[in-house]
C-alpha cells in the first residue's frame, strides 16, 4: 500500500489552487479502502476524502492524508417493465453518468448535466439543479465507517437530504466514505421541466425527449457558468437564503423585482445571484479573483490565486449582502484549512 507524499492537489480543486497534500492515497474497492483505513498514516492524520474537488476551497497545504475513490462502474441491478435500480461507484464522473444513463433512455437525472464532480459527492452534497436533487432518484447510499471499516448502508430516509444537505455534512460529518450509490431511474419518459422556462427552451432544440433536455441543460449552464478547466470556479459559491415569510414580505415591500421561489407556507427562498448583484459585485475583479460576469454568485480564480484571497472576497461579499439586505450568505463551498 503506497501513499503519495507531498502531492499536488492542482487536479483536484475546480478553483485550480495550487496546493499540496502531505499524503494521498486512491483507492478503488471497498477492502483497498478498509485496509487503508488500518494505516498508521490515515490513523495519525486528519482525513479528507475529495472527488474532483468541486466545491472545496483550499485555504492553504493540506496537512494531512486526502483519499480519493477510484471505485468505478455502473451495475445493472435489477430491471422492471417501468424502472432500473443501477449501482454506481463513487469515483464515476457524475456527468459521465449522466451521458450513459441519456444513451440508456434511463430518465430522472438528465436535468443534471454537466454538474462537475463525482458521484460519491453527489450522495453528500445532494447536488441539484433545474428542479431535481439527487434525492430524487436515491434509493441507497452505500459507505464505509471510517472509525471501524465496517460497510454501513444508508436507505434515503436515513440520508435525512434537504437543499444541499445530508447527515453526512451533519450528524455523520467525517464518519462515513461513499463507496456506491443505488439510483432508480425510469424507463418511462418522465421529465421535469417545471425550472423557470426550461420547457421552452427545451422546444427550440426540437421535440421534448432525453437528448434534447440534456443538450437544452448543458447549452445554459455553459451560458451562465464558466469552464473550471478554464477558468478556477467552484459553481455557485453561496446557497439560496431561505428566508421566513415575514422577512420577505419587509424586503419585497422595498425590492418589489426580487425574484423568489416558494419553499413553505412559512419560508421563501431567494437566488443569492440576484442579492450579490444588486450589491454591485457582478463582473468585479481583486488582484487575482472575481465575481463571474454572467453568474454573480460564481467566484473565480483568474490565475494564480491563492484560497485566502477567495476566502477574503466571499467575505466582503457577506457583509454587502448583510448590510443592504439584512440577509447572512452561507457559504455552499467547504473551506479546507
Ligand atoms: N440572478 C441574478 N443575477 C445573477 C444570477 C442570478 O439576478 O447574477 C437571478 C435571476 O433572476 C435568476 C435567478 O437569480 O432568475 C436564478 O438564477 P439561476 O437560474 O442561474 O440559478 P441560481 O439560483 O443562481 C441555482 C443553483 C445552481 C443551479 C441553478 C439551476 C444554488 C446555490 N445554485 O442557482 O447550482 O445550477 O440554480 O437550478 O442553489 C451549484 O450548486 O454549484 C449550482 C451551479
Amino acid at each position: 500500500m503506497h501513499f503519495d507524499q507531498n502531492h499536488s492537489l492542482l487536479n483536484y480543486n475546480t478553483f485550480g489552487l495550487d496546493v499540496k497534500t502531505k499524503y494521498f492515497f486512491e483507492f478503488d474497492s471497498e477492502e483497498n479502502l478498509i485496509e487503508a483505513l488500518q494505516h498508521n498514516d490515515v490513523k495519525e492524520n486528519l482525513l479528507l476524502v475529495i472527488g474532483q474537488g468541486s466545491n472545496l476551497l483550499f485555504l492553504n497545504d493540506f496537512n494531512g492524508v486526502v483519499l480519493h475513490s477510484a471505485i468505478r462502474g455502473i451495475k445493472l441491478i435489477e430491471e422492471t417493465e417501468d424502472a432500473v435500480l443501477i449501482e454506481v461507484g463513487s469515483g464515476v464522473i457524475w456527468d459521465d453518468l449522466v451521458a450513459y444513463c441519456v444513451q440508456q433512455r434511463w430518465s430522472g437525472i438528465e436535468n443534471l448535466s454537466l454538474i462537475p464532480g463525482e458521484t460519491g459527492a453527489a450522495a453528500i452534497q445532494n447536488i441539484g439543479a433545474y428542479g431535481v436533487e439527487f434525492k430524487d432518484v436515491v434509493q441507497k447510499v452505500k459507505t464505509i465507517q471510517i472509525a471501524d471499516g465496517q460497510s454501513c448502508d444508508f436507505y434515503l430516509k436515513a440520508c435525512h437530504y434537504a437543499y444541499r444537505e445530508s447527515i453526512f455534512k451533519k450528524e455523520l460529518k467525517g464518519q462515513y466514505i461513499v463507496t456506491s450509490v443505488l439510483l432508480r431511474l425510469s424507463k418511462k419518459p418522465l421529465f421535469n421541466l417545471s425550472y423557470n422556462h426550461l420547457e421552452n427552451e427545451v422546444l427550440k432544440n426540437g421535440e421534448i425527449n432525453l437528448e434534447n433536455i440534456r443538450k437544452t441543460i448543458i447549452q445554459i449552464r455553459e451560458s451562465k457558468l464558466p469552464d473550471p478547466k478554464v477558468l478556477g470556479n467552484a459553481g455557485s459559491f453561496f446557497m439560496n437564503p431561505v428566508v421566513s415569510r415575514e422577512i420577505f414580505e419587509s424586503l419585497q415591500l422595498h425590492f418589489p423585482a426580487m425574484p423568489h421561489y416558494y419553499v413553505s407556507q412559512q419560508e421563501e427562498k431567494i437566488p443569492a445571484g440576484w442579492l450579490i448583484e444588486q450589491c454591485g459585485w457582478k463582473g468585479r475583479t481583486i488582484g487575482n479573483v472575481g465575481v463571474h460576469a454572467k453568474q454573480a454568485l460564481v467566484l473565480v480564480n483568474y490565475g494564480g490565486a491563492k484560497g485566502k484571497e477567495i476566502a477574503e472576497l466571499a467575505v466582503m461579499i457577506q457583509q454587502s449582502v448583510a448590510n443592504k439586505f439584512g440577509i447572512n450568505l452561507i457559504p455552499e463551498v467547504n473551506f479546507i484549512s
